[in-house]
């Protein structure tokens, strides 16, 4: 990972900034409104950033947003970079090192899932408690750069534990039901067979996405505490008799979108330091 590039796009952004951000949030398809909650937002769009790359997916939009949500400072990501986009490891987690050099110590990362738990629903939220990198990559492969982090970085509690008792609770005070589970990263752009939803449920997944993971595995490596939560935006391939579409993925999370707001301004109003 390049320092210098690093470093132009944080100067960049610094540049348009009064104060630094605390808080990371990296929101998912259909999941980019919180950024509209934003209070005094300065809107940075990534082409204008300096090696930012930039987003085609439709239903994610390409830009930071920086300000005020309940009384932090947060900066967020209006849309991300996806691996099966054809961007690489090291361009899809290019945010999170800059976000990381602007100064955030915790990130909140959100995502549309597939169910793989049966006892799932669509439109369920749920708390990540760990992952399973299934992209066959690796954002950290190549030389290290030892002040970015260190060569083998421990993954065996990446998903914050005070996170997560913090976002139950917060759940608990708001009466939101949420699901804690395994989140499996794959690269998709092809959702799964119903074979492989049915493998990935055996070696130990909740739910299916395609991305998430490399942003996890480069916030561990610098340092930043995650707090990860999926939107089960629809049930793997095989469990219901219906086919998948990106359509369903979208009208689910829009369902959503007023809990998932309430619960993620509530997680940030009060996490722990
Ligand atoms: Cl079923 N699979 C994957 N890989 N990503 C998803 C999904 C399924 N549903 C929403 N995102």
């Amino acid at each position: 990972m390049n320092h210098i590039a690093i470093k132009e796009a944080s100067n960049y952004v610094k540049s348009k900034l009064k104060e630094t951000p605390e808080i990371g949030l990296i929101l998912g398809s259909g999941l980019g409104v919180l950024g509209e909650e934003i209070e005094n937002p300065i809107t940075i769009a990534y082409k204008d950033i300096p090696h930012f790359p930039e987003s085609t997916v439709s239903g994610h939009k390409g830009q930071l947003v920086i300000g005020t949500l309940e009384g932090k400072q947060v900066i967020a990501m209006q849309g991300r970079f996806h691996y099966y986009e054809g961007y690489s490891m090291n361009q899809v987690t290019f945010p999170v090192r800059v976000m990381k050099d602007l100064g955030i110590e915790s990130i909140i990362v959100t995502n549309a899932a597939g169910g793989i738990n049966e006892e799932f629903n669509p439109g369920d939220l749920m708390l990540i408690t760990d992952h399973i990198n299934n992209m066959g990559d690796n954002p950290l492969i190549g030389k290290n750069d030892e002040d970015l982090g260190v060569r083998f970085p421990d993954m065996s509690q990446s998903y914050d534990r005070e996170f997560i008792k913090h976002a139950e609770s917060c759940a608990a005070s708001l009466g939101i039901f949420v699901q804690k589970g395994v989140y499996v990263g794959n690269t998709g752009p092809a959702y799964e067979t119903p074979a492989e939803v049915r493998m990935l449920r055996t070696l130990g997944g909740d739910a299916v996405g395609m991305s998430t993971v490399p942003e996890v595995v480069v916030s561990r490596h610098a340092g930043i505490r995650v707090l990860g939560i999926s939107c089960i935006s629809n049930m793997a391939a095989g469990i219901l008799d219906q086919p998948l579409t990106h359509d369903e993925v979208i009208e689910t999370t829009e369902k959503v979108k007023t809990n998932f707001l309430q619960f993620v301004k509530k997680i940030v109003s009060t996490l722990p330091a």
